[in-house]
């Protein structure tokens, strides 16, 4: 599915969030604490938005994707990062070979949630950080109002005029079956991280969730 939505994808992301998704990806860099002289990994990194946000801080990043539809498009964005096609569930990293490891947009599409974010904590030394940048659902009215009609009315439509229905389809239901904020939060400690916090967003329909590696 991704293989097929590369070309639409960086607008439909700027539509969709009306250009704000740089500023969350600007807030999960912070939050990854990388500049010079450290080294990153964000997986699932699709277009590459999130790698290359780290790579202008100072980082030598490494974007890792198991499409290799959107790593075509990564590489003709930016050469400063090395893009890599990998599975998150399986990452061929060694054990602390990271500063820090980010995910945006992605663990939501993780079969299994638990493991992706084990990888992820796996491959970052003791001290590092592990951020997850994400769409949650917000629980109050008049946002939960606002998020379900954009989400399952106008995402969708959007969507059949791309001529991509089914993936629009897909990315609300995978994002009301993903965890909610605490639960992603407790699945981030049960992977041994500590100090794990989040921030909500965007009137609390964006997560960005940290931890440090033991
Ligand atoms: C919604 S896109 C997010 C892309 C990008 N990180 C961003 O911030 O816009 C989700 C990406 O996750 C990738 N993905 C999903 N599961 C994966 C896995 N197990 N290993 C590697 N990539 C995966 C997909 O190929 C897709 O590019």
């Amino acid at each position: 599915m991704f293989d097929r939505i590369a070309g639409v994808y960086d607008v439909m992301n700027s539509v969709m969030t009306a250009g704000l998704h740089h500023r969350w990806r600007e807030r999960a860099v912070d939050l990854a604490r990388v500049g010079p002289g450290s080294r990153a990994l964000d997986v699932a990194t699709g277009t590459g938005d999130l790698a290359i946000a780290m790579a202008a801080r100072g980082a030598e990043v490494v974007g890792s994707d198991f499409s290799e539809g959107v790593l075509v498009r990564a590489r003709a964005k930016s050469a400063a990062v090395r893009w890599e096609q990998g599975n998150a569930l399986a990452l061929p990293y060694a054990d602390g070979e990271f500063d820090a490891a980010t995910v945006g947009f992605g663990a939501r599409n993780f079969s299994d949630l638990g493991r992706g974010l084990g990888e992820m904590a796996r491959v970052v030394r003791s001290g590092g950080r592990v951020v997850v940048l994400e769409i949650t659902t917000p629980a109050r009215p008049p946002l939960s109002t606002f998020f379900s009609l954009w989400f399952d009315r106008v995402v969708p439509l959007l969507g059949r005029v791309t001529g991509e229905n089914q993936a629009y389809s897909y990315l609300p239901s995978s994002v009301k079956r993903f965890p909610g904020p605490a639960e992603l939060g407790a699945a981030m400690a049960r992977t041994g991280l500590t100090d794990v916090r989040w921030i909500l967003t965007a009137g609390g329909i964006i997560a960005l969730h940290s931890g440090t590696v033991r």
